[in-house]
């Protein structure tokens, strides 16, 4: 009873300081306020981030997190809490927060909501590859509605990793290789979760991780070593973090990995200098699950005393599951080793978010039993999930016409052991979700009834269960099942095979030495394809596939990625052309691992041209050539599409005048459609060298059976402007080339100089 009087009395503190006083009303004002009249270890407390009961996102920690969560909570050292979710059990740790300590500082609650609640989206590979970026930002609108209504107010979401390795299982929850295209994303992500009003009840505190430089892991396995140079951090990295500061992203979590021999969660290049200093960032930086005690492991902190002094001066403002922050911290301001000035910045930052949300004028506004139960699942969500899961399918290969299928009169057969699958098309990252929940691709086809379906699963895609901790394992022995699927194959007038990857092969800690469709997938498909030429090949995966077999045998080729809740519908509407395919690749399909990493933004090299045949030294593979084999930006549709008469309105320009791009696009075909035309800009030579061609602006144009349009593209400063030799981010003169096209492979230029 004592505690609750006490905790009323912050409440009427608070108002009577701020309540009255018209004068007195910035939340910076309170969190100043707030903080005068906490003791260290209150403030310690704010720093201090647990895990609740389920979901346990990384390695349990060995003092085990059951013992001291409770008693810390009711003494006001946790301030945060991850993985408890839904409005009970919320409430449960809430009320101990605001009604058994002594200041009653509510607990900010994050969640993991990556593409979804439990109504998900496609995998926010999947996402990218739509290019429409209010339909991103509503799928985050979505996950944070669902994710609001269930007690959550914090998402650590979007993942913002540039990455170029398809080996690494984390592609999935990015945007892929282009820094333009995943700034683009970054911001709509960011804005879909926060919203306009972030007081408002379906909107919650966002995060852009991992900074920085995760996805550039050696070899693509997982949490490993990041050496990368100025021009690769500044020019490549680090935008996507920057479009979130502009959309006003609350916090950033900081990586794993070490970045040029220091590990980002004790880095104060990374996390002082330039994200608190140059970019003067106002948020506050949560370390990932346990990163400040992997320091230890890194080899960069002596114990875990030195890893909280180590990541508290580096900018590390809140503690996940390292207990370092709760432990240390105290005794380390006492020895006059972290001053307290950080501590109390550290903890304005985070109070100060907690205000934004609304969080002290109630802190159960995230916690109504009734709207939980309304909000989960309604069907707006599933039309949003659904209208992204269309937009995120990319037509790799279409020939003879084999798409879109016909609607009566055929037989046809589902094969593969993804296609009934309600599981796989869920992708990882998918923690709230319940299993089992996505529509399989048999039940979105047979929703189309005109025709004779039957499905056989020809192979296993794993043996044993698919569990979330346990390693996966594919099978790569029991071929029951192909004889079947090729006789139901001999007798079918088309074929539509769906294989691929388990959504728990990608993900965090899942890489992949090897990029070739899983098992004895590729087996049953050859065996398929030697009695029935018309297979229509459905790709459920999470990372580009090196299917170069595929691509020279198949006819017609679709990658559906990992989907979420509506993905059968969303694959039966694009295979019967009730949807005409408009996505594009946001990262590149490589022709082998050995190629990888693999990028279309990639520098000239001093050697990049075949100088003849009997000569070798260029840039080259003997076994296998440079190209990719599909390149970023590419994607097909049921429409034809031509680029033509481009048109510049200069040819030379001074660096704060704009030139207009225009050009000629064709919908050459009798089926409407939509074309996401690509402008790419290459610098011909700078301080540093620039790659050979980078995406600077992309439009959706739509248009009808043989409609033209003339569509437009303005060159800024901003488009010609990168992080040049002199550290800083300016435009140099001299001579470049754009490009327009459907890809990033286009060939229709002009030349322009800057003076
Ligand atoms: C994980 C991930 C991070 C996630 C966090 C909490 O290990 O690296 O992205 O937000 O822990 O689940």
């Amino acid at each position: 009873m004592k505690k609750i009087k006490i905790g009323i009395c912050l409440s009427l503190f608070l108002n009577l300081a701020f309540g009255q006083q018209p004068s007195v009303k910035t939340i910076d004002q309170k969190v100043d306020s707030l903080l005068s009249i906490m003791t260290i270890k209150e403030k310690i407390g704010q720093m201090n981030q647990y895990n609740g009961f389920w979901n346990v996102t990384g390695p349990t920690p060995v003092e085990g997190d059951a013992a001291n969560k409770y008693d810390h909570l009711k003494s006001g050292l946790v301030g945060s809490m991850l993985n408890v979710r839904g409005v009970e059990e919320v409430l449960k740790v809430q009320k101990i927060a605001v009604e058994e300590t002594r200041l009653g500082i509510p607990l900010i609650i994050g969640f993991d909501v990556i593409h979804g609640y439990k109504t998900l989206s496609p995998i926010p590979l999947a996402e990218a590859a739509s290019w429409d970026l209010e339909a991103i930002r509503k799928s985050s609108e979505i996950a944070a509605t669902e994710a609001a209504a269930s007690g959550i107010n914090w998402t650590f979401a979007p993942m913002v990793d540039i990455s170029r390795d398809a080996r690494w299982g984390r592609v999935m929850e990015g945007s892929g290789e282009d820094p333009y295209l995943g700034g683009k994303i970054a911001y709509a992500r960011v804005k879909g979760f926060q919203g306009d009003d972030l007081t408002s009840p379906n909107t919650i505190a966002a995060t852009a991780k991992h900074f920085a430089g995760y996805g550039f892991a050696e070899a693509g396995r997982d949490y490993n070593t990041v050496d990368v140079g100025t021009s690769t951090l500044y020019n490549i990295i680090f935008p996507p973090f920057q479009e979130a500061i502009k959309a006003d992203v609350k916090t950033f979590m900081n990586s794993f990995n070490e970045l040029n021999g220091i590990p980002a969660t004790g880095n104060a290049f990374l996390q002082r200098e330039v994200l608190k200093g140059d970019w003067n960032y106002k948020g506050f930086m949560v370390s990932d699950w346990g990163s400040m005690i992997e320091m230890i492991d890194h080899g960069y902190a002596k114990d875990g005393k030195h890893a909280a002094e180590l990541a508290l001066n580096a900018g590390s403002d809140m503690d996940m599951e390292s207990y370092v922050y709760v432990k240390y911290i105290e005794e380390l301001v006492a020895e006059g080793k972290l001053d307290i000035a950080k501590v109390d910045d550290a903890v304005k930052r985070i109070l100060r978010v907690k205000f934004e949300l609304g969080l002290f004028d109630d802190p159960y506004k995230y916690c109504d039993l009734g709207r939980e139960k309304k909000v989960i699942g309604q069907k707006a969500h599933q039309e949003g999930v659904l209208d992204m899961a269309k937009k995120s399918i990319v037509l790799l290969k279409n020939e003879n016409e084999l798409l879109p299928l016909k609607k009566k009169g055929q037989k046809i057969a589902l094969i593969g052991p993804l296609a009934a699958d309600k599981n796989s098309p869920l992708g990882s990252w998918r923690i709230a979700g319940d299993d089992n929940t996505a529509i399989s691709v048999l039940e979105g086809m047979q929703e189309y009834k005109k025709n004779k379906l039957t499905y056989q699963e020809g192979v296993k895609l794993s043996i044993g269960e698919n569990d979330f901790v346990k390693e996966f394992k594919v099978n790569t022995t029991d071929r029951t099942g192909i004889t079947e699927a090729v006789a139901l194959a001999k007798k079918s007038d088309v074929v539509v095979m769906v294989i691929g990857e388990y959504s728990y092969q990608t993900g965090e800690a899942r890489s992949r030495t090897s990029l070739d469709i899983p098992g004895l997938q590729e087996e049953l498909l050859k065996e398929v394809y030697k009695v029935n030429k018309n297979v229509v090949l459905v790709l459920m995966n999470g990372r580009p596939l090196a299917i170069t077999w595929e691509q020279e045998n198949i006819p017609t080729i679709v990658e559906a990625w990992h989907l979420g809740t509506q993905s059968g519908n969303a694959i039966a509407q694009v295979l019967y052309g009730d949807y005409n395919p408009s996505g594009k690749l946001p990262m590149t399909f490589p022709k082998n691992v050995g190629q990888v990493p693999i990028y279309y933004n990639h520098k000239n090299t001093g050697r990049p041209t075949n100088p003849g045949d009997d000569v070798v030294f260029w840039s080259h593979y003997s076994d296998v050539s440079n190209e990719p084999l599909y390149p970023f930006g590419h994607g097909l549709s049921y429409s034809k599409f031509e680029y033509s008469n481009i048109k510049l309105s200069a040819n030379a320009i001074t660096e704060n005048e704009k030139i207009r791009v225009s050009f000629t696009l064709k919908n050459t075909s009798n089926i409407e459609g939509k074309e996401v035309a690509q402008l790419y800009i290459k610098d011909l030579f700078a301080s540093v060298t620039r790659p050979v061609r980078e995406l600077k602006d992309f439009k959706m144009v739509t248009l009808k059976p043989n409609e033209s349009k003339e569509v437009s593209f303005d060159i800024t400063k901003e488009k010609l402007q990168f992080y040049t030799a002199n550290n800083k981010w300016e435009v140099e003169p001299g001579n470049f080339k754009v490009f327009v096209g459907g890809s990033s492979k286009t060939s229709l230029e002009a030349d322009f100089s800057v003076k």
